[in-house]
């Protein structure tokens, strides 16, 4: 159990409240806003109470020093145009003239500060840094599950100097997560995908013990593949990897976890849009050419399983999906998610980014916004940033 923000009396308070605006921007403008939205509930709850909300938030990696880029401007133009209402940003998240700012507050203001990775205190978690940001305010709330793996001063530190409490999302998070994690309806399935095996060995074994089905895809089925003795011409293949994949293989035959792998696959002879594409077996992958997504007959195979599964949990695309002729895989599995009847969650990072691509974000019962955080929440890991909100 999370303290909750539904438990705090925010009315007339100061609530600082860490976000995770740490999205994609083009052209000094929000590029995709997903990760802004899943906070408004949050946002509107302390709103509508009369809290004076004070946002907070990192984006990318300045790594302590001050980034014109990196500031979070265009994050409040979006949000001020969510919340239809003002969002003052300032241009710094510590000091007095952000105090003097919080000052004029009225209940219902939004302000948001600049990114609190400009200064270095940040991640280093650093206690003096995280007492200058609670001295802003009169309770904290962490929304930022995106950013809960790090053990960063807003998302850490800060809890020993005011009362903390989970957002929204956060508590969306850890309870759709944690489904996978305590108790899962059977038939559970698990479609894991992605460049790399060595991303996700501790996802894999931690699920092994839960699921009744592996679905492997991606570019990390090649080093199975290799694990299995099969050529892979020129795909994409972690040499180093090729042993645990092995492991990987018995331990999954001995818990009595079907572990599947892609029975054919898509050849290119470029990872390009244009590239000369071709159906091959997977024990037929030509020696000029790389696998670039499942073949057909495994998307039918892995969506057959998806459907009829009562929980499934899918992280990492099937192949290549950003060139059209590599995507039909993972839209299988999208389309498939989307018609399951069970439980259905959605791994953060490019995985969601491919939900939302194929409009399934909102048929499923969950996409997570943490990338990292997911997998490591799914590693059956202690997130920082949780931790220092259970009740
Ligand atoms: C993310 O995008 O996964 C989070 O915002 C964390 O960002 P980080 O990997 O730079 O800590």
């Amino acid at each position: 159990m999370l303290r909750s923000v539904r438990d705090m009396d925010v009315t007339n308070k100061r609530v600082l409240v860490r976000a995770d605006f740490n999205v994609p921007l083009k052209g000094g403008e929000v590029a995709d806003d997903w990760r802004i939205r899943a906070t408004v509930p949050t946002i509107q709850h302390l709103i509508e109470r009369g809290a004076k909300v004070i946002l907070m938030s990192h984006l990318g990696r300045p790594r302590g020093k001050v980034v014109d880029e990196l500031r979070l401007d265009p994050v409040a133009k979006r949000l001020s145009e969510l919340l239809g209402k003002p969002v003052k940003k300032l241009n710094e998240c510590i000091g007095s003239d952000v105090e003097a700012a919080i000052a004029q507050m009225q209940p219902g203001d939004v302000i948001l500060l600049e990114n609190v990775r400009f200064h270095d205190g940040e991640e280093k978690n650093d206690s003096e840094f995280a007492r200058q940001l609670a001295s802003l305010a009169d309770l904290y709330v962490n929304d930022a599950f995106g950013a809960a793996h790090r053990a960063h001063a807003s998302v850490h530190a800060i809890t020993q100097f005011l009362p903390s409490a989970a957002g929204l999302l956060m508590e969306k998070e850890v309870e759709n997560l944690s489904r996978l994690l305590e108790a899962p309806q059977h038939p559970f399935v698990a479609a894991l995908g992605g460049v790399k095996v060595s991303d996700k060995i501790g996802v894999i074994r931690n699920l092994m013990k839960r699921v009744d089905t592996l679905l492997i895809g991606g570019a990390m089925a090649y080093t199975f593949f290799r694990a299995q003795g099969l050529q892979t011409g020129r795909s994409l293949v972690e040499e180093d990897k090729i042993e645990l994949a092995k492991q990987l293989l018995d331990e999954a035959e001995q818990s009595g976890v079907k572990l599947l792998l892609p029975t054919d696959v898509v050849v290119a002879d470029r990872d390009a849009e244009n590239a000369t594409a071709k159906v091959v077996p997977s024990d037929q992958i030509p020696e000029d050419m790389m696998g670039m997504d499942i073949g057909p007959s495994t998307r039918e195979q892995y969506a057959a399983m998806i459907r009829e599964a009562a929980t499934v949990f899918w992280n990492g695309p099937m192949g290549r999906f950003e060139f059209a002729i590599f995507s039909e895989g993972t839209k299988a599995i999208t389309q498939a998610l989307a018609e399951c009847k069970g439980v259905t969650v959605v791994g953060g990072g490019e995985t969601a980014a491919a939900a939302i691509q194929f409009g399934i974000a909102d048929k499923v019962t969950h996409v997570s916004t943490g990338g990292g955080a997911a997998l490591e929440f799914l590693e059956g890991r202690e997130l920082p940033g949780v931790e220092v909100l259970r009740a």
